[in-house]
């Protein structure tokens, strides 16, 4: 049995595809993953791939349990990839290591995404809290103050992450968002290493995700709502317009009102908090 733990980008998604930095978190939920005998789980097309890459035969039949939305922005394509190939080459007698998991996940990556930075990937199966800047060696941070944060669903995208990505490639006015998305997240490494409030970014991040056109009316509703009840939020992965958004970062002081206002409208949120030793 091999375990993959999800990701929330705290800043930088989409920036990340054209060279910016993106400052992400590994979180306690993932997917397990195991070689069986009798009838597996249904093999989706990252599934094949990753028995493929791992050197496996198509016959084999893994079972996958995963505590990770599917498409919403936590990082389930990878986490999938990433422990499916890891019980695979267990199964072989193979053992792997992680910059060749890495590699192989991203193959994975590639089906999924057509053209992904690699940020989810190295997430997935580095962990912890990492600065990452595609094709460049990823740096592990280590933060003052530990953050909580709540992760709210927005509802499952439409689109796949492909069809985001090429959405913000569409967008005529993406220059100027992605390069201002790309220093808020310097700003923001800045801050977290050293100590101090990171609030007033997220927001500004959340809203140039806005701008950029990766946010559905539900969410961006939804984001009115929690700003009104002194949150400070921001979408979390690709994105998503045409019904949900994927997961939605919510940080305030009091999360006691949040909570009621969820609770009432029936949206499912989890807690988490992100940079503890
Ligand atoms: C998806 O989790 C993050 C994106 O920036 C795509 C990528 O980096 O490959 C939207």
């Amino acid at each position: 049995m091999s375990f993959s733990a999800g990701k929330l980008i705290l800043f930088g998604e989409h920036s990340v595809v054209y060279g910016g930095l993106a400052l992400v978190a590994s979180i306690s939920r993932g997917v397990r993953a195991r070689v069986v005998q009798e009838a597996g789980s249904e093999k989706t097309e990252v599934v094949r791939k990753a028995i493929e890459v791992a050197g496996g035969d198509s016959d084999i039949k893994v079972k996958i349990e995963s505590e990770l939305p599917v498409g919403s922005g936590l990082g389930s394509s990878a986490a999938v990839a990433s422990s499916v190939i890891k019980t695979v080459r267990e199964y072989l007698g193979k053992p792997i290591d992680q910059d060749e998991l890495f590699q192989l996940t991203m193959e994975c990556e590639k089906v999924a995404h057509g053209n992904p930075s690699g940020v989810d990937p190295a997430s997935v199966v580095y962990g912890g809290l990492i600065a990452f800047i595609k094709g460049e060696p990823l740096e592990r941070l280590k933060i003052k103050d530990p953050i909580k944060l709540m992760l709210v669903n927005t509802g499952k995208p439409s689109e796949t992450t492909k069809e985001m990505v090429e959405r913000v490639a569409n967008n005529p006015d993406k220059e100027a968002i992605i390069k201002d998305i790309g220093q808020l997240a310097e700003r923001a490494k800045k801050r977290l290493v050293e100590g101090g409030e990171i609030s007033q970014l997220i927001n500004e991040n959340g809203i140039l995700l806005e701008k950029l056109g990766v946010v559905g009316e539900r969410a961006r509703t939804l984001s009115e709502q929690l700003r009104g009840l002194g949150a400070s939020v921001k979408i979390t992965g690709a994105g998503g317009v045409k019904t949900g958004s994927g997961m939605m970062i919510a940080k305030a002081k009091d999360f006691a009102k949040i909570r009621k206002l969820l609770d009432n409208s029936q949206i499912d949120y989890f807690e988490t908090t992100v940079g503890e030793q």
